[in-house]
């Protein structure tokens, strides 16, 4: 997988917090045990987990090197491991995963495995923009022309509606899923760019060779500019999240 940035990821940590905090208040636990943050990406949304049950053991689990690396030294009282989501087999009372299992193909198929590491709770959030022009126009640029042969097998990001979830998780838990459409009010013309390079649009970036990366960059700053037009220097960008509470039956 391309790697991370902790440092441009953490750039909007305000906007990307608050679905965290929006998925954590329909979690009803009280005296959980051990709590795990799978995908944890930089650890300062994990920290509002420790607060939040300050007696629970909180363990971060990452796959990027970069990002336990980040958590680790921000957050040196918590617990750190670096590992793939498809391979971790350690139950917890409650297992949070914010904006993580759209990296995974086919994550739809691990949710079972998933869900049955939480005695308790289970609680997950994607992004559900993938339709949206932040994400259809890099993606419809990089598979024409030159870009296309270095994009082909790049794997991108990918989520399911909020009822397939609801529909894999319901004989063992009472689920709540939901969707939300933040609007997000961001300074700078260029701030969708900026919003996506950080996360989405990485593997593409990361895909195509220098001299072709920077003509892709100036075009598609060019295209999303027209599709989010600033005003007074603020560009507005609706985003679509899935949530997913489930209470162990
Ligand atoms: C968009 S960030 C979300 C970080 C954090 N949960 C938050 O809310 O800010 C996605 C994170 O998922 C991690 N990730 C992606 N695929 C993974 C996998 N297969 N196993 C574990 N972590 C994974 C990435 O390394 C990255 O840190």
């Amino acid at each position: 997988m391309p790697s991370w940035d902790p440092q441009h990821y953490l750039a909007y940590a305000d906007e990307r917090g608050r679905p965290f905090i929006d998925l954590l208040a329909r979690v009803g636990a009280t005296a959980p045990r051990r709590v795990v943050d799978l995908g944890c990406g930089p650890g300062n949304m994990t920290r509002l987990l420790a607060e939040r049950w300050p007696a629970a053991e909180v363990i971060g689990v990452d796959s990027s090197s970069d990002m336990i690396e980040r958590a680790r030294t921000d957050q040196p009282d918590l617990s750190w491991v670096q590992a793939d989501v498809r391979e971790w087999r350690e139950p917890a009372d409650v297992l949070i995963s914010n904006a993580m299992l759209q990296w995974v193909p086919d994550h739809l198929d691990l949710l079972p495995a998933i869900a049955a590491l939480a005695t308790e709770w289970l609680a997950f959030q994607v992004p559900a923009n993938f339709g949206e022009p932040s994400h259809t126009i890099p993606i419809e640029l990089a598979a024409s022309g030159e870009y296309a042969e270095h994009t082909a097998s790049v794997e991108l990001p990918g989520s399911h509606a909020a009822l397939d979830y609801l529909d894999v998780l319901r004989a063992d838990f009472e689920v709540d899923a939901w969707t939300t459409t933040y609007l997000h009010v961001l300074r700078g013309a260029d701030a969708v760019f900026d919003w996506v390079s950080g996360t989405g649009m990485r593997p593409i970036l990361q895909a195509l060779p220098a001299e072709l990366r920077e003509r892709f960059v100036t075009e598609v700053k060019a295209r999303l500019r027209v599709a989010y037009p600033a005003s007074d220097g603020v560009v507005v960008m609706p985003f679509q999240r899935v949530f997913v509470v489930g209470r162990r039956r």
